[in-house]
């Protein structure tokens, strides 16, 4: 939670309604309320003890639930403190093209959009519609012409390229469009990779990430001695090197059979959920797609 802001309000939680939330946090560009149980807002109840129970309550139940069942159950309770979340991902106004020679291709033409700490967002839509465009902005991997993203409460593209390629580094994982591995490399020295980079190398973390998705007896082999399937885990297990916040995947499936294709998915989706991952992911697969909490579908540069 260490994104949650707590807020002191005063007022009866029965006058905070469903609107007058919504409103606020519009105002305050916040993504989740909650009103914390009435028991911790008994004056006796010192705010370091709150702030203690505040963070277990929040890491264990969905808030938006927890602010509904408050909300209904106590209405006229009085109510002191707020619990708020930003979205881990915020991006504002984005927008893209390319020069082509003399033409200039408009990709992303004003996009806005949150991602919540923990959530799977889905984005699919046309070959060439800007997918992996609009996932490298968001990674602060590709600079907008305007616009903005923030990561955990950080602006992407303000600092310097140092600062920002450490905090991909350290808080991002990536699962390229088609795979992306070294080929002179083994399984284990690719998974290796990022941590070297970030002048961390743990081997025994490597050995775990390739034992997760279920390479442990494939470490020592080339990217061209493994299949398609296999190079894609050995992918995900790189990206899980650095234990990221976030993961970005592109196409995860995309070159792979529809059996093959499922099982990287539930791969991926049950890594992210049990390791409390953010997790944005582009499939053209709509099928696939339902499985997370959102879609998001790109059409002319525009989220729909
Ligand atoms: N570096 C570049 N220079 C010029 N044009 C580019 C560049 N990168 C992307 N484009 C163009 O931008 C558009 C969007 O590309 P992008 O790779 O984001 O599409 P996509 O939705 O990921 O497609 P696919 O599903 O085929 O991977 C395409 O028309 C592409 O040709
Ligand atoms: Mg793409």
């Amino acid at each position: 939670m260490a994104y949650a802001k707590l807020l002191e309000v005063d007022g009866l939680l029965g006058s905070l309604t469903r609107d007058a939330t919504a409103d606020y946090q519009r105002d305050h560009g916040l993504y989740e309320t909650t009103a914390i149980e009435p028991t911790l807002q008994r004056s006796a109840c010192h705010r370091k003890d709150c702030y203690q129970l505040l963070a277990k309550a929040a890491a264990k139940i969905c808030l938006r639930r927890l602010f509904a069942t408050v909300l209904l159950r106590h209405r006229r309770v009085h109510c002191r403190y707020l619990l708020v979340q930003q979205p881990q991902l915020i991006g504002r106004d984005i927008y893209k093209s390319f020069r082509m020679g003399a033409r200039r291709i408009e990709v992303l033409r004003g996009i806005s959009m949150d991602i919540a700490h923990n959530e799977t967002v889905f984005l699919s839509g046309a070959s060439g519609a800007g997918k992996t465009t609009l996932l490298y902005t968001l990674a602060g991997l590709e600079r907008p012409e305007s616009g903005t993203v923030k990561f955990e409460g950080r602006a992407l593209y303000g600092g310097s390229s140092s600062a920002e390629a450490r905090l991909r580094n350290e808080k991002m994982g990536f699962v390229f469009q088609g795979y992306f591995l070294l080929h002179e490399l083994t399984a284990l020295e690719n998974v290796l990779l990022p941590g070297m980079i970030g002048h961390r190398v743990i081997r025994g973390e490597a050995e775990e990430s390739l034992a997760a998705v279920g390479l442990a007896d494939r470490m020592h082999h080339l990217p061209a001695e493994l299949s398609g399937g296999e190079q894609q885990r050995v992918a995900i297990a790189r990206a899980l090197t650095n234990d990221p916040d976030i993961i970005f995947a592109d196409e995860p499936t995309g070159n792979l059979d529809s059996k093959t294709g499922d099982a990287i998915m539930d791969l991926l989706l049950n890594l992210a959920r049990d390791r409390s991952k953010t997790l944005l992911v582009v499939t053209h697969d709509t099928r696939l797609a339902m499985r997370g909490d959102r879609q998001l579908h790109i059409v002319d540069g525009v989220l729909q």
